[in-house]
């Protein structure tokens, strides 16, 4: 099954790149910044799942960032829409197997740490996941990695430090921190984001672990980057509502872009 998607993919692509990008909710338009372009759509890939969400583009792009080659991902597949687990990370399967080494993971999530504020951005250094069940249940793949993988490095710690001077340049400030995975679709109760500060959690968002985890067992390296579209449930008594949350990722999108831009240079 993998193979016929990577057949299909590099059929219709001759340059593969080593970075891979998934562009998360307000970073859409990245897209628009990749030049020399290869575009394939979700839907005509063998096997490939399909994007539901509103707002969510379903395609693959090859192309070049800042002269640097790179593959993005338009438009990514979360649990909350019904899909399991195995098919929100089948992408990244397929990443490794064309020849990808590193992945760039993008989000939107709520800020939980009180020192942060709406838009800013934050480097994942870790995450939390005790409340999903892990996307490497069942049989190993053993032709991508072992059973048991360590999980102390999940995100690199070299481009951790080659990413802070960017975007402490770019935005005026940095974060790094711990992310924490909910399930979704509801956004958490207010009980619940206390809950995560005590357990260590920084920001809260419904993406990201899954893919992070696969990326880990297949031996991609991953980096990540959050925009902080809101201070989670509870803590400025704000209503939350998706309306908002895309409000400010579209806010964040063009320093958000530049970060990016310059990331995949250093690389
Ligand atoms: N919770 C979960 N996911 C999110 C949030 C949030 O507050 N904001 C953006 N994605």
């Amino acid at each position: 099954m993998f193979q016929e998607t990577v057949d299909f993919i590099k059929s219709k692509v001759t340059d593969i790149p080593k970075i891979a990008i998934i562009l998360g909710s307000g970073l859409g338009s990245l897209s628009d910044e990749i030049e020399n372009k290869t575009i394939i759509s979700y839907k005509d890939i063998p096997n490939f799942p399909i994007s539901t969400v509103p707002g969510h583009k379903g395609e693959l792009i090859f192309g070049t960032l800042n002269n640097v080659s790179i593959l993005a991902m338009n438009g990514r597949f979360h649990y909350y829409e019904g899909y399991d687990l195995k098919e929100v990370t089948y992408p990244i399967r397929i990443f490794k197997l064309l020849g990808v080494e590193t992945l760039i993971l993008t989000n939107a999530a709520g800020g939980i740490n009180l020192n942060f504020e709406k838009g800013d951005l934050m480097i994942i250094e870790d995450q939390l996941s005790f409340f999903a069940e892990s996307v490497l249940r069942g049989p190993n793949l053993s032709e991508f990695g072992e059973r048991f993988i360590d999980m102390s490095n999940v995100y690199d710690k070299n481009y951790i430090e080659i990413l802070k001077p960017i975007i402490s340049r770019i935005t005026g400030k940095c974060h790094t921190g711990v992310y924490a995975y909910m399930k979704g679709p509801t956004y958490e109760t207010p009980a619940e984001i206390r809950a995560l500060r005590v357990l260590g959690a920084d920001a809260v968002g419904m993406s990201t672990v899954p893919e992070a985890v696969v990326a880990r067992h297949s031996g991609l390296k991953c980096i990540g980057i959050t925009c902080i579209t809101n201070m989670a449930a509870g803590i400025n008594q704000e209503i939350l509502s998706h309306e908002d949350v895309k409000e400010t990722a579209l806010k964040c999108e063009n320093y958000f872009k530049n970060v990016i831009k310059e990331l995949v240079t250093k690389l």
